[in-house]
């Protein structure tokens, strides 16, 4: 693709512009395909001058934090820092059951964690950081546009203005006239693995948006192992890329079940797989009974605390994609 590999040399070059020959440039990534694909083109453009910031929430998928890291730094040579910040995001997740408030809570830990850790950087580096990167998309820079109303707090998005503004930093995103599909693109000619060119997208308040109720490090537990069953199946049955995205919710519901030859009563695990192509608009996978058979089976059997398996049939609209 000719274009592709012209936007990546006109965009390198730009960068090395905007940013001079000493100027440094910090940036969070998540594992998700964008915030890669920016950082791995930042460091083409000014090396190890980019400073990545992964930071685990406690509320990312099982061994997520692992293999982002494994992925950054051995396989795309990123230099990357790895904030354990688990702690301080279940502890101030305590109690809390209201879906926009965990939201407030982890976008604004977030913030604090990510500013703290850019403070550091700027430090280290004797003041010479000018830069935030984000990785926002076309769709994203229209949305930002023709949402600025109430509408806009319907689900609250990570904000980055108090960064901007504190620490006199100057935003610079790679792939603001992107859509998706360029991006993947874009990302596998940069060499960024197959695997992490076409991960769904994972939202930013995570697992804890799919432990409906509280969210205790057991719940969360619970959650993990179930969706990471889920997922390992739509993988092994080559279902991963017709699929938009998929997870399994917890339910703080409690049900019967027979163990063994013991009565039990435990948790519901909902699951969901969408197709989609907007996000906007979307509809239940149609997995064969075969398939849902196998995932209930290894979930009811595999995930302690967890004795029913529920399959979540609601098209959006009216149903949102997440449970919360
Ligand atoms: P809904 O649930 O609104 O989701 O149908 C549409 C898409 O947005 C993602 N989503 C979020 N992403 N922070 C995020 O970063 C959030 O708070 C959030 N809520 C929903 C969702 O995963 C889906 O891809």
């Amino acid at each position: 693709n000719w274009t592709m590999e012209r936007f990546v040399d006109t965009e390198i070059e730009r960068i090395r512009a905007v940013v001079g020959p000493t100027g440094q440039v910090i940036g969070a990534v998540s594992g998700g395909v964008d915030s890669t694909v920016a950082a791995k083109l930042m460091k083409e453009a000014i090396g190890d001058r980019f400073h990545a910031i992964l930071v685990d929430n406690g509320v990312m998928r099982l061994n997520e934090c692992e293999i982002v890291h494994e992925t950054l730094t051995k396989g795309l040579n990123i230099n990357l820092t790895v904030v354990d910040a688990s702690e301080e995001f279940l502890g101030k997740l305590k109690g809390v059951t209201d879906p926009e408030v965990k939201r407030k809570i982890i976008g604004n830990t977030f913030i604090e964690v990510f500013q703290r850790e850019a403070e550091r950087v700027v430090k280290e580096s004797g003041g010479a950081v000018d830069f935030l990167l984000q990785g926002t998309l076309y769709p994203d820079v229209i949305e930002s546009i023709s949402f600025k109303g109430p509408s806009a707090t319907i689900k609250t998005h990570h904000n980055v203005g108090g960064l901007l503004e504190n620490m006199k930093l100057k935003l610079i995103e790679p792939l603001r006239e992107l859509f998706k599909d360029e991006v993947r693109v874009l990302g596998t000619n940069l060499g960024i693995p197959e695997d992490l060119v076409w991960r769904h997208p994972f939202p930013g308040p995570g697992i804890a948006i799919r432990v409906i109720g509280e969210v205790t490090p057991e719940q969360v537990a619970i959650a993990r192992k179930a969706d990471h069953i889920f997922i390992e199946e739509i993988k092994a049955a080559g279902l991963y890329r017709e699929i938009s995205q998929a997870y399994a919710a917890l339910l703080p519901v409690k049900a019967v079940g027979v163990m063994g030859d013991k009565r039990v009563h435990d948790q519901v695990i909902a699951l969901r797989a969408v197709q989609t192509t907007d996000y906007m608009t979307a509809d239940w996978y149609d997995f064969d009974g075969k398939f849902m058979r196998k995932v209930a089976g290894r979930i009811v059997n595999e995930v302690d605390g967890v004795c029913r398996v529920l399959y979540d049939v609601t098209q959006k609209p009216p149903g949102t994609i997440e449970f919360q």
